[in-house]
């Protein structure tokens, strides 16, 4: 059997499980969506969420990879054999799914990075992205047509980088890499944040990002966009955080470390709302309109509204190129960790060399990446993200927290995290029997409650309508279609036999 990798250091642990949750998910979507569901107000259910579902399951993962020294399916094997397909779909529909388009928009960032340094969008970011630069086709999802040459060719440096960052293995590679990557990441957030903070406009912008609404928390979906956001952006049911805890050293302390991955991705994604909204609140101003006008979520804002500012602001063009930066070393440190994620697996089951797994993971990883890379790109990574999404995600959640919290029995992790706590007395049995004993509660009831009703609220909608009104045949092959085949994927290697060791079932 071949030794497993560990960390070099807690620290390089640390670094590489933010850059993990870190992502375009904080810089994007969550000031949109907070914004979107009630402003300052949305922190309340949004801090909810993250102490009952976000930090609760983190530990959790972080815990049952840890214990079993294991990734995913092998983890959720030494539960109960029946499980393992669990751990395999997690990390097969994150890798051959959701990080297939999340690198195509990468690549847009590598694109856009060079044209703010010409601005080649203009006077008009909004044709220049949809007509030009994607060339999106208006007849929708079946309008398939030809590659966009520009995108493939970032496509394929954004797979090698990966290629190469992962090559290494976790210490010499992904440890590294995210040891120079992290620190750049925050300097360059922060130079951008007071960057933005200080242009004229800003506190208008801002005012519109924290101005809480109250009326809105007793809106159910406001609350479903909370537990949502956390769960992306945590990359909760990734299978990811499993994979990495196993590398820990033996007397790692996970409580510590969840704490500290779960807070620094909430403060980096609240502090990011600062900077994206004081950017729009400087374009509003500068262009006589609302920040109702100008604002817009994801793609629209880093691809449309972001270009549109840029060419506003004085010394603009470095601002871009920074900006598109930021989200290119984002995005990497996260697509980076489910590579790893799915290696381990592999790893763990069948023994197999770990660069030959990932040679062979990289050039899947690249030709599927070219299904989101034609004229009809955009539209079939809106219908993909949403579904696996909604689901894929929210799906591993629920059935996590039950099989841990019912069938193997919380409170043999809660053993394994108290005996790493490295208190005594008074405080350890304070942590032991208060504050541990609420996290098993949230694992056992709260978590599985409060993601049963956003995905059975998610179900009656798509019933309703088809999502953004795409065609019935585009949703059935793309969405669900992605969900069944990954599916099919995940049981086929479940069932093919171990030639790692191979865990034994305790109960
Ligand atoms: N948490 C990331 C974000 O907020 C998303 C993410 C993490 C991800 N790991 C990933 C996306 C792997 C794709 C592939 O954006």
């Amino acid at each position: 059997m071949t030794k497993r990798s560990k960390w070099g250091t807690n620290l390089g642990f640390l670094l590489a499980a933010i850059g993990s949750a870190v992502g375009l998910g904080n810089i994007w979507r969550f000031p949109y969506v907070a914004y979107e569901n009630g402003g300052g107000a949305f922190l309340i259910p949004y801090f909810v969420a993250l102490f009952t579902a976000g930090i609760p399951i983190l530990m959790l993962e972080f815990a049952l990879g840890h214990h079993k020294e294991a990734s995913a399916p092998k983890a959720f094997r030494h539960i109960d054999r029946k499980w393992e397909w669990l751990g395999w779909w997690a990390v097969t529909f994150v890798l051959f799914g959701i990080s297939l388009y999340y690198i195509v928009i990468i690549g847009w960032c590598a694109n856009y990075m060079f044209f703010s340094l010409a601005n080649s969008w203009g006077s008009d970011p909004n044709t220049f992205f949809f007509e030009k630069f994607l060339a999106s086709s208006n007849s929708g999802v079946w309008d398939i047509n030809g590659f966009r040459w520009p995108i493939v060719i970032a496509v394929a440096v954004i797979w090698f980088i990966n290629w190469l960052i992962t090559y290494g293995g976790v210490e010499k590679g992904i440890e590294r890499a995210v040891k120079v990557m992290m620190p750049l990441l925050f300097v360059l957030t922060a130079l951008i944040i007071i960057w933005a903070l200080f242009l004229p406009g800003a506190t208008k912008g801002i005012k519109h990002y924290v101005t809480p609404d109250f009326n809105k928390i007793t809106d159910l979906k406001v609350w479903i966009a909370a537990y949502g956001q956390i769960f992306f952006s945590l990359s909760l049911g990734f299978g990811i955080m499993i994979a990495y805890s196993s590398y820990l050293s033996r007397d790692a302390n996970i409580f510590k470390n969840s704490l500290i991955v779960g807070f620094t991705n909430s403060f980096y994604e609240v502090c990011a709302g600062f900077g994206v909204f004081s950017i729009l609140g400087y374009m509003a101003t500068r262009q006589g309109r609302e920040i109702g006008e100008v604002v817009d979520s994801g793609i629209g804002l880093a691809f449309v509204a972001y270009p549109t500012a840029i060419s506003l602001l004085p010394h603009g063009n470095l601002f871009g190129f920074l900006f598109f930066l930021l989200l290119i070393i984002a995005g990497i440190s996260s697509t980076i960790s489910i590579i790893e994620a799915f290696t381990s697996a592999v790893m763990d089951k069948f023994e197999l060399s770990r660069r030959k797994v990932i040679t062979t993971i990289c050039i899947i990883g690249f030709f599927g990446s070219l299904a989101f890379t034609t004229n009809a790109g955009l539209s079939w990574l809106d219908i993909v993200d949403h579904f696996l999404n909604q689901y894929g995600l929210i799906t591993v959640g629920i059935v996590e927290a039950l099989i841990v919290g019912w069938l193997y029995r919380t409170d043999k992790l809660k053993a394994h995290i108290v005996s790493n706590l490295g208190l005594s007395g008074k405080r350890h049995k304070v942590f032991d029997y208060v504050i541990l004993q609420l996290w098993m509660y949230c694992i056992r009831f709260v978590t599985p409650i409060a993601l049963g009703i956003a995905i059975i609220h998610s179900l009656i909608r798509e019933f309703g309508e088809p999502y953004e009104g795409y065609p019935i045949s585009g949703i059935i092959v793309l969405g669900v279609g992605w969900i069944l085949v990954t599916h099919i994927f995940a049981f086929g290697l479940s069932g093919l036999p171990w030639r790692g060791d191979e865990p034994e079932e305790k109960k």
